[in-house]
């Protein structure tokens, strides 16, 4: 966390309340720099889902990113926020006849997902751009849920059906413009893209080339992205690719973002608990994906207890983080649960009617407010209003 985001959070999280996302803006800018530095002039379709927040989305888009988006929702997001038919790809396992049609309308690109995909693309959205998503069938260092690139995983064509999805869709009328790979997300291993990009260069050679190679997103944090652009060029050039396409989520926007919370009482059972304003339906990666997310404390003074930061939620999963060292929390001490821009507020839910929080970014030294927080009628609305 910079400094100068960090000095101001007391003053957001008084303000705005809590719970709250808190963005700083220079983080998502040097981040996207990182990878322009390290990819070149590889495309970028930032993977919305990390965090969909249409501010965001337009100030990317004003650096002439461009996005991946998964559902009709999402699409429309896209459109909403500038982006060009040429800067959109829509992906995902199960689209449904009205996103084809509007990504049809539209021009956008679409990412075929299973060999018999191209039928309804061709009667949705004939005549479309589209790539062919290849499964290449690896294990990856990665939690079981975020593995996509692993052979008992849904997504993607096998290998062996490649050109045969490339024959069909080509038949069809479609323009196989590509291929395209997403192995997982939080990969810690950069060789699992180098087993996985030499199998899609081993394809180069049974389907001919082909304009666009598209490797996905799933960065790890920690990662040199310097050796891995390079071996994506080289997997490119095997496709006589011109372009490179990537669409990185988590990378440009985690580290970026904070969950303020406030601690609303102490207790102690056999574990000593701090018990704050968030939970779950705040962030939910830790008891899905047993996501360790650090936790700092912005006020608190006295010795450093260990202690789990537990949620409000009536689960005894509810629970944000384990084993955390703080300067003895007390009741209204703010904290600060790190990496929360990516999949924190994308996958904020109502949970026990709990309004999803506002969202706010630092942006030249002053906070915007990117989304306020629900309200009690937001949530009650479509079952109060007449029903039919
Ligand atoms: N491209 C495709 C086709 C994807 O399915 C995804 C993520 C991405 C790109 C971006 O991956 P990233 O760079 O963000 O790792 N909710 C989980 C993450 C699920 C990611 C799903 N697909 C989490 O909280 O970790």
């Amino acid at each position: 966390m910079r400094s100068e985001f960090r000095s101001r959070l007391l003053e957001a999280a008084n303000h705005f309340g809590t719970p709250l996302y808190a963005y700083d803006w220079v983080v998502i800018q040097s981040q996207l720099e990182r990878i322009r530095v390290a990819f070149g002039d590889a495309k970028i379709f930032y993977a919305m889902k990390a965090n969909p927040n249409l501010g965001i989305l337009k100030r990317l888009n004003a650096l002439d990113v461009g996005f991946e988006a998964v559902s009709g929702g999402e699409f429309e997001r896209a459109l909403l926020s500038g982006a060009r038919a040429d800067q959109i790809v829509l992906n995902g396992p199960g689209k449904l006849d009205l996103d084809y049609v509007r990504a049809g309308e539209v021009g956008a690109n679409i990412i075929l997902d299973a060999v018999d995909e191209f039928a309804r693309v061709a009667r949705f959205a004939p005549g479309s751009q589209v790539l062919i998503r290849v499964n290449p069938g690896l294990q990856v260092s990665t939690h079981d849920h975020l593995a996509t690139g692993n052979a008992s995983s849904k997504f993607g064509v096998r290998l062996e059906d490649v050109p045969n999805a490339v024959r069909l869709a080509e038949k069809s009328g479609l323009k196989v413009i590509g291929l395209h790979m997403h192995i997982g997300s939080s990969i810690e291993d950069p060789h699992d893209y180098a087993d996985a990009l030499e199998r899609m260069a081993e394809l180069a050679k049974i389907i001919g080339a082909r304009e666009v190679f598209d490797m996905g997103g799933g960065f790890g944090l920690e990662f040199d992205l310097v050796p891995l652009a390079k071996l994506a060029r080289e997997a490119a050039a095997s496709f006589g690719a011109k372009e490179l396409w990537l669409e990185p989520g988590r990378w440009l926007v985690a580290q970026a973002g904070v969950l303020l919370t406030q601690v609303l009482g102490r207790k102690q059972t056999e574990r000593n608990f701090a018990v704050v304003d968030a939970g779950m339906s705040e962030l939910i990666r830790p008891m899905l994906y047993g996501a360790v997310h650090g936790v700092e404390s912005l006020d608190g003074t006295g010795n450093l207890e260990t202690l789990d930061i537990a949620g409000p939620a009536c689960e005894s999963g509810d629970i944000l983080a384990r084993d955390v060292r703080l300067p003895e929390p007390k009741v209204g001490d703010l904290l600060a649960v790190l990496n929360a821009g990516a999949y924190a507020g994308s996958m904020a839910s109502n949970y026990l009617t709990r309004s999803r929080p506002a969202e706010v970014m630092l942006e030249n030294n002053q906070f915007v407010q990117l989304r306020r927080r629900d309200t009690l009628q937001e949530m009650l609305r479509a079952e109060l209003e007449p029903l039919d």
